[in-house]
């Protein structure tokens, strides 16, 4: 049965593992649609898988709806966040309402804002309009240039209570759900045990109460392999191994067949 945002803490204290993935497109997002996943991120690291970038910076929000729409095509029972891009939240009350409304309006359930800091109030906004928000905080790519590259988070004392703090305040403005990304494993719990929503990890060890990875990272179809990321198949040699097959076939013409043919 598809998620509702009340659902998610409901999970949380039923200590029910909630599983989420990336979708960026509609082939996929039929097929995540026939599996048991919870929940589907549009993140803006489409900007990378599907476009190629250094970074999510160049995500915007059109391009988001565009690929929103796409995933909410094919993904009827499943609860879809779409990630608010670079900036999107930081031009005001009004830009990052119209942003949110557009994700919304492509299908979206819900939309998803990195960082606590300066966007408490639009949190707020966004859910007392019936915008439902899911937090993310540690490693918030777009902050790529101001972390200097993509960092593990909260690794002091310090780091880890802003980020505890941090937690607290997104629930608080109404979200109901945060994702911890690239954080140690105490960390990531320490987050999860201060706020009643679930804190949904990427590179936050075992003890929290979700997980989300990027669909083509753990469908191996690329080497990108960070050490939180596992290949749950070798996706880039299936394909290549298909195409190579393909290729034989076309020159030795066994393809087509003769049942792959048409006749008069
Ligand atoms: O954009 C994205 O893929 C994300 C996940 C890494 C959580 O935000």
């Amino acid at each position: 049965m598809k998620l509702s945002p009340a659902d998610f803490p409901k999970r949380k204290a039923e200590h029910s593992i909630i599983s989420m993935v990336t979708c960026y497109d509609y082939t996929m997002a039929c097929l995540v649609n026939q599996t048991n996943i919870d929940c589907v991120l549009v993140g803006d690291s489409l900007a990378n898988v599907m476009h190629g970038e250094e970074n999510t910076i160049p995500a915007t929000v059109d391009l988001m709806a565009l690929h929103t729409r796409a995933v909410h095509r094919g993904l009827q029972d499943k609860f879809l966040v779409a990630d608010m891009p670079f900036l999107s939240t930081r031009l005001g009350l009004y830009r990052g309402t119209k942003a949110a409304g557009k994700l919304i309006a492509a299908g979206a359930d819900s939309v998803k804002i990195e960082g606590a800091d300066g966007n408490l109030e639009l949190i707020s906004h966004l859910v007392e309009s019936g915008i439902p928000v899911m937090g993310h905080l540690g490693l918030t790519p777009q902050f790529f240039h101001a972390m200097g590259g993509y960092k593990v988070q909260g690794r002091t004392e310090e780091a880890k209570s802003k980020l505890i703090k941090d937690a607290v305040a997104m629930e608080k403005a109404g979200c109901f759900a945060i994702v911890a990304e690239c954080v140690p494993s105490d960390v990531a719990t320490a987050m999860s045990r201060a706020v009643s929503v679930p804190v949904i990890g990427i590179g936050g060890g075992s003890a929290v109460d979700g997980q989300v990875l990027v669909l083509h990272d753990l469908l191996g179809l690329s080497s990108f392999k960070p050490k939180f990321v596992r290949h749950f198949m070798n996706g880039a040699d299936l394909v290549k191994n298909a195409l190579n097959e393909y290729d034989e076939c076309c020159k030795n013409h066994t393809f087509p067949a003769a049942e792959e043919t048409f006749t008069k």
